[in-house]
């Protein structure tokens, strides 16, 4: 008898697991659902095409190319405009909307936002109920994602319990403080409080980078189901591995050499969408987000990177490694 997969979803991260790359991750196989950069909703009502640029995907059933569910995410702290904007995101598309108690952005923190929330669980709630009875008439599920708390995890279950309470499907728990921001260790076993006392399902997530780390993050927190961040980019096929383990199957581990293919049909992919200084920007950026899963090897192919100005230079770069690994494996046939 098979025992049943584990959820594994994308994380949001701004800047990063934007359309091209939620498409191409997605495709590697292993993902549940993913949820978009957070759109940030103030005093105003957005209109519809800030939500379809944040998530193109809106206009395709809200589904990436490959069928994975994407999620709408949503990040503020007045009741009244989160339920406004939550609306305007479900006429352009979204099916499901989440909400960000989480963002370390001192700006974001600053106007009472983003993880500075949760010193207030009674807000965090009234944000929640807000969004949940907003969108109830049309059926729309409601998650969240939230950090352990903002200087201390003290507040950690009142807020999970807040957020069940106004009526969220779904809650992510970063394992971290806004303190913490994303300094290793995350702390796994902090998450197994929440998720013994919530009936709404829980996912962990932070560094989880190998299967190993999955495996040590279930003992810890209980919990099965994870969401991957920086992880997904340093090993977009963890998730597959995690569902192949799972079922007792024998898996064949990443290895570095993997991923410069994966880095060439991204910028070939965001060619369409941004100019060639961002796509450059976005490369080193996912080159040093490799770092804390591959050490040497990874610094060797940044520091080589981070000097160079034009795309083709970069795309040279990658090509060469990827050249350079495929010799001894063509020897070995
Ligand atoms: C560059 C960057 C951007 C992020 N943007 C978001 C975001 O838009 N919304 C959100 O809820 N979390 C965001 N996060 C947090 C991640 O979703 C995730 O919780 C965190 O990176 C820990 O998971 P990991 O260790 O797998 O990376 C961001 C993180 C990073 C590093």
């Amino acid at each position: 008898m098979s025992v049943q997969e584990p959820c594994v979803a994308l994380a949001p991260m701004e800047g990063v697991l934007e359309v091209t790359a939620r498409n191409l991750l997605t495709r590697q196989g292993g993902w549940d659902f993913c949820v978009t950069e957070f759109v940030r909703v103030s005093h105003e009502r957005l209109p519809p095409k800030v939500f379809h640029r944040i998530c193109p995907e809106l206009k395709s059933d809200s589904v990436t190319p490959s069928g994975v569910p994407v999620h709408l995410q949503l990040l503020g702290s007045d009741p009244e405009s989160m339920a406004v904007n939550a609306g305007v995101a479900v006429k352009a598309g979204a099916q499901v909307v989440d909400l960000n108690f989480g963002c370390p952005a001192k700006i974001v923190n600053r106007h009472g936002g983003g993880a500075r929330l949760l010193t207030e669980p009674n807000r965090v709630q009234a944000v929640a109920a807000a969004v949940v009875e907003a969108l109830k008439p049309q059926g729309i599920p409601v998650t969240a994602k939230m950090r352990l708390g903002y200087e201390d995890a003290e507040l950690a279950l009142d807020n999970a319990l807040a957020l069940e309470e106004a009526g969220v499907t779904q809650l992510v728990v970063h394992a971290r403080t806004k303190t913490q921001g994303y300094k290793p260790p995350a702390h796994w076993e902090k998450i197994a409080a929440l998720a013994e006392r919530l009936a709404i399902p829980v996912l962990a997530n932070g560094e989880i980078w190998t299967l190993e780390d999955y495996q040590r993050c279930v003992a810890a927190s209980g919990v099965r189901d994870v969401m991957l961040g920086r992880t997904a980019l340093a090993d977009p096929w963890l998730a597959s591995h995690i569902k192949a383990a799972s079922q007792g199957e024998e898996v064949k581990a990443t290895c570095f050499e993997d991923l410069p293919a994966l880095m060439l049909e991204w910028v070939a992919g965001a060619g369409q969408i941004y100019p060639e200084k961002v796509r450059n920007m976005r490369i080193k950026q996912w080159l040093v987000m490799l770092m804390p899963r591959w050490g040497e090897p990874a610094r060797q192919l940044f520091e080589a990177c981070k000097r160079l100005q034009t795309e083709a230079e970069i795309s040279d770069l990658l090509q060469a490694r990827l050249d350079d690994a495929a010799v001894p494996r063509a020897h070995a046939l």
